[in-house]
């Protein structure tokens, strides 16, 4: 195109029409009804999951991606002398950035569990444990209390924990309990794998923090997950495995993992009671070769 001072000139642009959306699909998110672009109106369902995102983004920011490199002493129903679990005052709690995840776990939206629980549920115990035992997740006395494995399962497991003696370990003195999710499945449910996925970065913050001696996986749930393995818990138990984080969250050390039953399967099946002492017997030979101290402790109590 030439005008009358025969310079050439660019062809007028048509404008686009700007976009309006798709076109309406019903039962169709992706197409969904609302004009596209910034101006548009976003969903509730939308900014839950830009906040589950940026929750996330910032725990990768935070650094849980980040990449680096006979007679079995816990059968009588007596409490152990230091069984009353641990309260917010102990010392894991006076441990400031335990508490921020605790604090950050309160405020969570990152899953459905969000909307059925009564208290979150992120762990208790001692700032720098010997062994850090994971549960699956917290139940209804539990949920109710905001505190880990305080319900039947929970008595159980303090009494498995210290056989009066024999192993010698407690929340009040040498662990910290936590479990794979920090609120309580609806109808004490298996957790699913959005809500597993949600969660576990909390847990291995946790971890990153205690440094525990040793990891005792307390059934299927937390032995599959952190193993990252569809092995179930009849194959895994019994044998150390080293563990050093998962998959897009490494750690920057290695913990022996101990697989075992979990104590709720114990009351379900007393025969299972057998195979949990010869973990516990395994766990505390191990710590023996891991803590001076502990095995100082022990060297006087037979086995
Ligand atoms: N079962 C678990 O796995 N965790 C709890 O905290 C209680 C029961």
């Amino acid at each position: 195109m030439k005008n009358k001072l025969n310079l050439r000139l660019k062809p007028k642009r048509r404008l686009r029409k700007p976009f309006e959306g798709n076109p309406p699909v019903p039962g169709d998110p992706l197409r969904s009804t609302a004009p596209a672009g910034f101006n548009r109106r976003v969903t509730k369902k939308e900014k839950t999951s830009l906040a589950a995102f940026l929750d996330l983004a910032g725990d990768y920011l935070a650094g849980a991606f980040r990449r680096g490199h006979g007679e079995y002493t816990f059968n009588d129903e007596t409490p152990p002398p230091d069984a009353v679990p641990a309260s917010a005052g102990n010392d894991a709690a006076a441990d400031g950035s335990l508490e921020a995840i605790a604090a950050e776990v309160s405020r969570c939206k990152r899953c459905g569990l969000c909307t059925t629980r009564t208290n979150t549920v992120p762990g208790e115990g001692v700032s720098h444990p010997l062994v850090m035992v994971i549960g699956e997740g917290p139940g209804g006395d539990e949920d109710a209390t905001g505190r880990p494995f305080v319900g039947r399962a929970g008595q159980l497991l303090d009494r498995m924990l210290d056989s009066k003696g024999k192993i010698g370990l407690s929340r009040t003195r040498n662990c910290y309990i936590a479990n794979i999710v920090k609120c309580r499945p609806p109808d004490n449910r298996k957790p699913q794998t959005d809500e597993i996925t949600a969660c576990v970065p909390f847990l291995i913050r946790q971890i990153r923090l205690l440094k525990p001696k040793v990891i005792l996986a307390a059934g299927n749930t937390p032995a599959k997950t952190l193993l990252d393995s569809t092995i179930g818990i009849t194959r895994l138990r019994g044998s150390f495995v080293n563990f050093s984080g998962m998959p897009l969250m490494p750690l920057e050390f290695t913990v022996p993992l101990l697989p075992t039953f979990h104590p709720s399967a114990l009351l379900r099946d007393e025969t299972l009671k057998a195979p949990v002492w010869e973990d516990l017997k395994t766990l505390r030979t191990r710590l023996c070769e891991l803590d001076p101290e502990y095995a100082a402790q022990m060297a006087d109590i037979p086995l």
